[in-house]
């Protein structure tokens, strides 16, 4: 199928920009098959089916089995994502992992990943950038091509954040789920691709959303877990106010950068953390309902896989048909935030 020639400014994303560009030509994502819905959350803690629907838009979330660790949920969509677009993981010459909870401190879970898929050639390397990690990884991936380094990447958000979660605490326990999307990156010829994607960071927030033991700051002792260090925590309001601004922020710059406005966007993935948080971003850029893609109900907050796992879902819901221009917004501990702008 041939699509009309779009012309945009940003010379990047014109068809005879000199450079590659970098597309991503298949998403894959994995869920696992245990729902946790809000009436056993109310089991657990002091809570409401009513209270976390209405503040949060969450209805359920799924939570890995014990014997599933973070590289294996990657894996899965990893393998999703190879499947669909026919290729094998020998082609693979890179993969970046995004996540707050990897297997191990070290060795990164992208090197575990590399064994459990078979893609013997490719160098393997974990980003942490919190929920924003789907997009710092894609920008990463896109120097790579667009540099002739590397031709097909491997790029995941992976989490499995049941493992951090204080299933006690009902301030942080009833917004996240675990789940991992994937998608791999190459050279199009006559696709625009990843047209821009911003990141943003600010380590003097860095207190809001945090996990405080077992790095070096605080090694794991008896007294970091006596003292819950080893949990998530999070400043639910100071997060909330800070989430609404810098998706705002960077999706207006991503616009900005392509000179599109945001009419012109055809589907709005923003990190899953919120409804209330999804619906004010939507509201102040001038977007449409119908433009949103929300899986935040069935789903939770997945951090890194969020965006990554609604991604997949939209295009597997023909959400998202090839040629539509289609914007992810994140935000994360750090604090970070990012936006893209992806021509499908
Ligand atoms: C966490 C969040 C849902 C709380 O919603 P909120 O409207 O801000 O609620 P508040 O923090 O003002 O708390 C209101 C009350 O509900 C209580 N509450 C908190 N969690 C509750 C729960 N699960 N069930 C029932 N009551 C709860 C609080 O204790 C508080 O009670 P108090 O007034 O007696 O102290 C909201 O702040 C949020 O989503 N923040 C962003 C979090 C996020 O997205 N983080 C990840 C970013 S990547």
């Amino acid at each position: 199928m041939t699509l009309p020639a779009r012309v945009f400014k940003n010379p990047r994303a014109r068809h005879n920009f000199k450079g590659r560009t970098c597309s991503i030509v298949s998403v894959g994502s994995y869920i696992p098959d245990r729902v946790l819905s809000n009436a056993d959350l109310e089991k657990m803690v002091d809570t409401t089916d009513e209270w976390i629907l209405t503040r949060t838009g969450i209805k359920e979330r799924r939570i890995a089995a014990q014997h599933q660790a973070t590289s294996d949920l990657a894996a899965k969509a990893a393998r999703a994502a190879l499947e669909r677009a026919h290729i094998s993981p020998n082609e693979i010459d890179l993969i970046i992992l995004a996540t707050i909870t990897p297997d191990m401190p070290f060795p990164s879970t992208a090197c575990l990943v590399q064994e459990k898929i078979g893609a013997k050639k490719a160098a393997a390397f974990d980003i942490q950038a919190a929920c924003s990690g789907f997009i710092f990884a894609l920008e990463i991936g896109q120097q790579f091509i667009m540099s002739r380094t590397c031709d097909t990447i491997l790029v995941i958000g992976a989490e499995k954040l049941s493992s951090i979660v204080n299933w006690t605490d009902r301030n942080t326990c009833v917004l996240f789920g675990d789940g991992a999307g994937a998608a791999i990156l190459r050279y199009r010829p006559n696709a625009h691709g990843l047209l821009t994607a911003c990141m943003g960071s600010d380590g003097a927030r860095a207190g809001l959303l945090c996990l405080p033991g077992g790095g070096s700051a605080f090694p794991a002792s008896h007294e970091t877990v006596a003292s819950g260090l080893h949990f998530l925590r999070m400043d639910g309001r100071e997060a909330y106010k800070n989430a609404v601004t810098a998706m705002y922020t960077a999706a207006r710059e991503a616009l900005r950068r392509c000179e599109l406005d945001i009419s012109q966007i055809h589907c709005i993935i923003p990190h899953q953390a919120n409804r209330r948080i999804i619906d004010t971003v939507a509201q102040r850029l001038g977007a449409k309902p119908e433009q949103l893609f929300v899986n935040l109900e069935t789903r939770g907050n997945t951090s890194a896989a969020s965006v990554a796992i609604a991604l997949d879902e939209a295009v597997r819901g023909k959400r998202i048909q090839r040629g539509d221009l289609v914007l992810l917004i994140v935000f994360g501990a750090g604090l970070t935030w990012g936006a893209a702008v992806i021509e499908w």
